[in-house]
């Protein structure tokens, strides 16, 4: 079977995932991993038999190398991406595809100018109780949608999380390298499902806070109101500082006119006058669906065929992120799509 040759560019948490699932999967080969601490790109290499880089030049050079995983620190992913697709390479670049709307739009229509495959990682598209809450609703089995609500109840510490080694102090919890808070890092794949299930926004109006966090300047809360353009009226509410830690959950309540569903973590319910139906995800590990993900990209890259969560459909939660920050900073309601040079975007 052809294989699609693969770098990861950026050695760390999530990057070892994609170097580990790439030497899986039979329609990928992990040709290359590049950190710039040459001590990571080494060691990763070699556990999984790749060429060790220090730096995206060597790798936009070797030609063996087709598409590129971007999984380096958020405001690098749309300098870094722009760099691949520039070079020819296919690229598959980790959430938030950018810290700016501009960057977004711009390798979007980079990639799509160039006739290459961009894809972002948003891996709960390939959740078995996404996929079915998605059918269920485009299929009308809840009736007509009108209330969605999202929540997001994580826990991130200070010590262990945004200042824990060097390279995470050198960039988490800064507007300027994280590009935001829980909603731009954490919540981001929760609204990528909610816009994914509800469709475009019109309307949001939204506040963000920091609350105990004194160490970062991102917020570590947020609120926020949001009007679809179908009529559907929406609520997300998101958090790191949920205490104590083992009351952590994720919720999305989809309530239409014929039933109502809800996923919880990665389970879904769904309640109808017919009756009850679940999905139990209670099994699904950590990188189980990055790897259907990462199988699918490289198919689209052998066909042709258009990546689902294209660089497109990425740009769609960064877009509504922004908005309820700029909602937040000046006190009013934000009417989206936002235009170039509505605030800090
Ligand atoms: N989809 C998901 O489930 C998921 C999970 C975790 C993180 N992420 C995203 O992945 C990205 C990385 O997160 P992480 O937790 O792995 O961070 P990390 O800090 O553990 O890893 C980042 C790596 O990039 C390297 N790096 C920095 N600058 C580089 C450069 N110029 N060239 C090459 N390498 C460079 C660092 O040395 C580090 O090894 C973030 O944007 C984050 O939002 C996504």
């Amino acid at each position: 079977m052809d294989r699609v040759g693969f770098a990861v560019l950026g050695a760390g948490v999530i990057g070892q995932v994609h170097a580990r699932n790439i030497s899986m999967l039979e329609n990928c080969r992990l040709i290359a991993v590049a950190d710039q601490v040459r001590e990571r790109a080494e060691l990763v290499g070699k556990q999984f038999g790749a060429k060790a880089y220090t730096s995206i030049d060597e790798v936009v050079k070797d030609p063996e190398v087709e598409a590129v995983v971007v999984a380096t620190p958020s405001y690098l992913h749309a300098p870094q991406t722009l760099y691949a697709l520039q070079h020819g390479k296919h690229v598959l670049v980790e959430k938030p595809m950018a810290t700016t709307l501009r960057g977004a739009r711009l390798i979007s229509k980079t990639a799509e100018d160039m006739g290459l495959r961009l894809g972002v990682v948003f891996q709960e598209r390939y959740l078995e109780a996404a996929r079915r809450l998605k059918e269920l609703v485009s299929n009308g089995g809840l009736g007509k949608v009108y209330l969605i609500e999202a929540e997001l109840k994580w826990w991130r510490g200070e010590a262990e999380y945004y200042r824990s080694d060097e390279v995470a102090r050198s960039w988490r919890g800064y507007w300027e390298t994280e590009g935001g808070g829980v909603l731009m890092n954490q919540a981001i794949h929760t609204l990528d499902l909610v816009l994914w299930l509800g469709g475009d926004v019109e309307e949001v109006s939204g506040f963000i806070s920091n609350a105990a966090h004194p160490s970062i300047e991102v917020e570590d809360v947020a609120a926020a109101a949001i009007r679809f353009r179908s009529g559907a009226l929406g609520t997300i509410s998101a958090t790191v500082n949920m205490r104590p830690t083992n009351r952590q959950y994720r919720k999305i309540r989809v309530f239409g006119t014929k039933g109502s569903a809800e996923i919880h973590d990665l389970s879904l319910r769904v309640w109808t006058d017919e009756g009850e139906a679940q999905v139990d995800g209670s099994g699904i590990a950590f990188g189980d669906l990055h790897r259907a993900l990462l199988a699918d990209f490289a198919e689209c890259v052998k066909s042709g065929r258009e990546f689902p969560v294209s660089g497109g459909e990425g740009i769609k939660s960064i877009e509504l992120i922004k908005a309820i920050y700029l909602s937040s900073e000046r006190g009013v309601k934000v009417s989206l799509p936002l235009e170039r040079g509505d605030g800090p975007l």
